[in-house]
């Protein structure tokens, strides 16, 4: 079942210009073998904004989604804290991230916005554990 959307859309202008980077993203995607392009743009605490597309091989289980791309970008540039990633698809609806992505969000990211776009370029905002409830993480592992 979808969950609940965070915020109103009445924040459409607070993440209009993330969401636009997210959609501009999708130009540099390489969907060899999908041909479905995807863009994140990841919103760092510095107000930087990372991006990241969806990159595909022969070998299609090493291919690499775009939220991946820009959050190990990010942390590969030595950035830690982050406020807000949005995702752009030629979906029509509002883009689900694949449930990998989910965790990496959940693990990597903190408690960001997680800013799903349409085709028309609207968006709707969610958390992470709303996305990925009940998520493992490192306090399952032994210390
Ligand atoms: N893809 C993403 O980049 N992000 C997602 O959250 C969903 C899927 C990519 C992976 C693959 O290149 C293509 O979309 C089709 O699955």
């Amino acid at each position: 079942m979808k969950p609940k959307n965070k915020k109103e859309i009445t924040m459409k202008s607070d993440y209009s210009k993330l969401a636009q980077a997210a959609i501009d993203a999708k130009k540099l995607a390489m969907p060899t073998y999908s041909n479905f392009h995807v863009g994140a743009a990841l919103l760092t605490s510095d107000d930087e904004i990372i991006l990241g597309c969806n990159i595909e091989i022969s070998s299609y289980s090493l291919t690499l989604c775009a939220e991946r791309v820009a959050i190990f970008k990010a942390i590969s540039d030595g950035k830690r804290k982050f406020k807000a990633i949005a995702i752009a698809s030629d979906f029509e609806g509002f883009i689900s991230p694949c449930g990998a992505c989910r965790q990496v969000i959940s693990e990597l990211c903190g408690e960001v916005d997680v800013i799903l776009t349409n085709s028309k370029a609207e968006f709707e905002v969610y958390t992470p554990a709303q996305l990925l409830p009940y998520a493992f993480n490192d306090s399952q592992l032994p210390s």
